[in-house]
């Protein structure tokens, strides 16, 4: 089984809770010291526990195609992948770096499509394993000043449903966990400052990593980890779309203006102007 993501947060609480249950775990990170120590607390916790570890960066498709030489080379089958390291910020869209934006899709998107697509077909002829892949439920949000991080997630939930559609029947699970907010104790700088529901939603990470071994046990399609969270995401999907942006507007204006008002002038107001090369449109920028 090959975790990525596994230094912090989820990612490190599903591989304590497999430690147990698990033959061999392939750990990726990027921060050695962290893969290390974490190596030496899953074989205190079982000591036959097979423990591979690999550093790597995700968000550099080169090494991830070291990683899979390296499996390769060194005979280690992969039976299960848990795609679940995953980066965000939370910003002004124009005012993100382009490196940071580059390195999120790498990490988010590139690096889970070059890992599945390298492990499944072993599995497909094997005709036994499964993609569990850790995404967001932020993903079908429209949460201002998380627009590239919203849209990495919504591609891992277009990819991962078509893929387990693409698999039915040839014995290889593909599930999807979509959380809210947990609490992994780290930093959360990615996230937006809280809403009231924040503290009603949150859930504990170990909570979070049961659920979703559980669901993918059942073979679950998908998961959304803490009762909650659960119905909150099964109530948004009855909304249509002009609620969900009507719900996000003050935060919105909260990120770009410091406030949820608006003065009457604003000029989003004058979409028609800018078509008819009025004020806001190139004359502006001259
Ligand atoms: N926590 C939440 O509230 C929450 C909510 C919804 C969804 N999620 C999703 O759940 C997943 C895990 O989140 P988390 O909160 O547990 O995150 P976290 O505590 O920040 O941990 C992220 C993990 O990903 C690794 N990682 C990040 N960038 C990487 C890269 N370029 N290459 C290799 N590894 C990388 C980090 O390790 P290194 O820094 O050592 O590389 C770390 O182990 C993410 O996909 C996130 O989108 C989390």
């Amino acid at each position: 089984m090959l975790i990525t993501g596994v230094s912090s947060g989820i990612g490190r609480e599903l591989a304590r809770q497999l430690a147990r249950r698990a033959r061999t775990l392939v750990l990726v990170a990027r921060s050695g010291e962290r893969l290390d120590a974490l190596r030496e607390e899953l074989l205190a916790l079982n000591p036959t526990l097979g423990v591979w570890v690999e550093q790597c960066d995700l968000s550099q498709p080169e090494h991830v195609d070291t990683l899979l030489d390296s499996l390769r080379r060194n005979l280690i089958r992969v039976d299960v992948l848990v795609n679940n390291a995953g980066m965000g910020d939370y910003g002004l869209y124009e005012q993100e770096s382009w490196p940071r934006i580059h390195q999120m899709v790498q990490a988010n998107m590139t690096a889970p499509l070059l890992l599945t697509r390298r492990l499944v077909r072993r599995m497909v002829e094997r005709k036994r394993g499964g993609i569990l892949n850790i995404g967001s439920g932020g993903g079908s949000a429209f949460v201002p000043g998380l627009a590239v991080y919203a849209a990495t997630q919504r591609f891992l939930d277009g990819f991962t449903e078509a893929l387990r559609l693409e698999l039915l029947g040839t014995g290889v699970v593909v599930t999807q966990v979509a959380p809210g907010p947990v609490d992994t104790g780290g930093d959360e700088a990615a996230q937006p400052p809280e809403g009231p529901l924040a503290a009603w939603l949150r859930i504990p990470v170990a909570r979070c990593a049961s659920e979703a071994l559980a669901g993918f046990e059942r073979a679950e399609p998908l998961v959304y980890p803490g009762r909650a969270h659960r119905w909150m995401m099964r109530l948004a999907a009855l909304l249509p779309r002009r609620t969900k942006r009507a719900v996000w507007l003050p935060a919105a204006r909260r990120l770009r203006y410091g406030t949820a008002q608006l003065g009457p002038a604003h000029p989003e107001s004058a979409p028609g102007l800018l078509l008819a090369g009025g004020p806001g449109n190139v004359r502006d920028e001259a």
